[in-house]
């Protein structure tokens, strides 16, 4: 079931998340008075007691996790109780996995037999990451990180270069992006309205932005551009809905890399 808007103070945590960056992460890393989530930049009411269903919606469109003995990468893997599941469901599989975010965020994240930690920011840190997995990953999940990094760097050069690290038949999850088109058009429903109203708590309806979109954020043209590149450069590229049960279902989808 999506997030109660009433249970999350969206004028406060917007303003508290807004314009993060890697930088910006690896100082939220650094603060003890942050919950493990707020660390990632998101309240807890986004992601407590979502992770099973999460766990569920990114094993249903990334097949690869449910094989045996297969080399994974999560880039922006982050510290929460997601990235622990994932660690348990590889370590099940007797997959490796190679964890890539920033050194402080890995600090956080607790060490394993099957894992391997490469610090530094994507597509930066793409020949180490190359260095452990010389043949290709089989698998590999960018969860919630497109946003972040969009704006402030190549979008377009992020997603190949995470698609070009794909041994052949290797699948990649672009997972939870944030697209703001998706936004627009929930806040223009009479259910998006109430939403809105109780999510940033005032009795005024939502202002939905006329065309030209917010070129800051990711939006439609931004998603089928990637599927266009992505496509282009060779690979099958999908964009997939997310499980209803999802917290932000009806603002965020996913896109699913498979190389050939
Ligand atoms: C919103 S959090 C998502 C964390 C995790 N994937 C999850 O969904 O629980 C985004 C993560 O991406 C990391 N990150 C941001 N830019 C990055 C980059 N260029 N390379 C690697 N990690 C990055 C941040 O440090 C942060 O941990």
């Amino acid at each position: 079931m999506a997030i109660k808007p009433d249970k999350v103070d969206g004028k406060y945590e917007t303003s508290r998340f807004a314009e993060l960056s890697y930088d910006r992460f690896r100082a939220m890393a650094r603060d003890s008075t942050l919950s493990l989530n707020e660390r990632m930049g998101m309240p807890d009411a986004f992601r407590d007691g979502y992770e099973d269903a999460i766990m569920a919606d990114i094993c249903a469109k990334l097949p690869v996790l449910g094989e045996e003995g297969r080399t994974i990468v999560d880039i922006g893997c982050g510290c929460g109780l997601l990235t622990l599941k994932i660690m348990e469901l590889c370590a099940a599989r007797g997959h490796r996995l190679i964890m890539v975010d920033s050194p402080e965020m890995l600090e956080l994240v607790p060490d394993a037999p099957h894992i391997v930690k490469v610090p530094g920011a994507f597509p930066d840190c793409k020949q180490a990451i190359r260095a452990e997995a010389p043949e290709g990953a089989d698998g590999i999940l960018i969860y919630g990180v497109l946003q972040v990094i969009f704006g402030s760097a190549d979008i377009f050069g992020f997603a190949a270069d995470a698609s070009r690290l794909l041994r052949p038949h290797g699948q990649l999850l672009f997972g939870d992006i944030s697209n703001f088109s998706k936004t627009r058009r929930f806040l223009a429903t009479p259910e998006g309205v109430e939403h809105h109203k109780a999510y940033m708590r005032t009795n005024e309806p939502p202002v939905v932005p006329p065309f030209p979109e917010d070129d800051a954020r990711i939006d439609d043209s931004v998603i089928f551009a990637l599927l266009m590149r992505l496509r282009g450069s060779g690979f099958e590229a999908y964009v997939m809905p997310q499980a209803a049960d999802l917290p932000l279902a009806n603002r965020r989808e996913d896109i699913l890399v498979v190389r050939r």
